[in-house]
């Protein structure tokens, strides 16, 4: 069964069997522009092998490591065999130095690129994700006894799943653009936060602040009326269901009590409820906005 190969901060690894049970029946493509490691999409896929994808995500190093399972899986297993080899035998000195060379130097070539974000992500802090304003990756080395840096098995059950699909980097509101009556576009966000210092929205250097969450709400107001079946995750945060409630649009709310599984540095790690909104299966609303449900 495929699964994600990246630990990802707000990853759907728990959430995921539900958010497919909440999938619309029978929907052309699936689109998901918040890709992170594709939790979601790793598990509708399992349950329907022939769906059509549309992956996408601004990190550009994360979708470089997509492509990379997919077209070229073979020399990426091989370039993190060695980078395991130069790694796990070491003390912890050493490791950590070996961490912050490969921190530092990113390769060009899109293979030893793609190796080294997955090195990173297992020997990094608590596998984050974390740029600074330069664009910079500036998580510190981690504390794994024994991490596995080239789990192949996992890597060719993606190589597998990922066959097909299309990849890109963009920013989300291009690609809800792009979809249509038919398709199911599911949108991860990174959190609106809950409390000021559990703020982490640095996936990005130009992180997503309060107009962004309104840009998406505006995009999802869009494919609604589109008749594009949308589902929507976020912190169950007051700002956020008020922001979808403004206009009756008979979405359909859920909280579900499940945390996201790295939700912030250094405050613990305190369940975050997350709220589901989805634009199907709705009640009827009676003010003549041109919503038509799909499904
Ligand atoms: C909460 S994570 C998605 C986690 C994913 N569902 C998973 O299971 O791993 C949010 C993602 O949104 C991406 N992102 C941030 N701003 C974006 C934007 N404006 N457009 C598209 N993606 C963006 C981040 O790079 C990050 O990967």
């Amino acid at each position: 069964m495929a699964k994600p190969f990246l630990k990802w901060a707000g990853g759907k690894r728990l959430l995921a069997p539900r958010i497919a049970e909440l999938a619309p029946n029978g929907f052309r493509r699936y689109i998901e522009p918040f890709l992170g490691a594709g939790a979601v999409f790793f598990a509708l896929k399992e349950r329907q092998p022939e769906m059509p994808a549309v992956l996408s995500d601004t990190n550009a190093e994360l979708i470089n490591a997509f492509e990379t399972v997919r077209d070229r899986c073979d020399a990426l297993v091989e370039t993190l065999r060695k980078l395991e080899a130069s790694y796990l035998p070491l003390d912890r000195e050493a490791r950590a130095k070996r961490y912050y060379e490969l921190r530092e130097a990113v390769p060009e070539e899109s293979t030893a690129r793609a190796a080294r974000t997955i090195f990173l992500n297992r020997t990094g802090y608590n596998g984050l994700y974390r740029v600074n304003r330069e664009g910079r990756f500036n998580v510190p080395h981690g504390r794994y006894a024994n991490p596995t840096i080239c789990d192949e098995a996992t890597l060719r059950a993606a190589e597998e799943a990922l066959q097909g699909t299309v990849t890109m980097v963009a920013d989300f509101g291009a690609i809800c653009r792009g979809a249509s009556a038919g398709d199911f576009v599911y949108l991860d966000p990174p959190y609106q936060p809950l409390s000021p210092t559990s703020s982490f929205t640095s996936y990005t250097p130009a992180g997503f602040g309060p107009d962004a969450q309104v840009r998406l709400r505006d995009e999802f107001e869009s494919l609604t009326r589109r008749g594009v079946a949308a589902l929507l995750s976020n912190s169950e945060h007051p700002e956020i269901r008020s922001l979808y409630e403004e206009k009756d649009y008979g979405y359909r709310f859920e909280a579900v009590p499940m945390g996201r599984s790295i939700n912030s540095i250094g405050s613990g790690r305190k369940p975050i409820p997350e709220l589901l909104i989805s634009n199907f299966g709705r009640r009827e609303v009676s003010r003549g906005l041109a919503m038509v449900a799909p499904y």
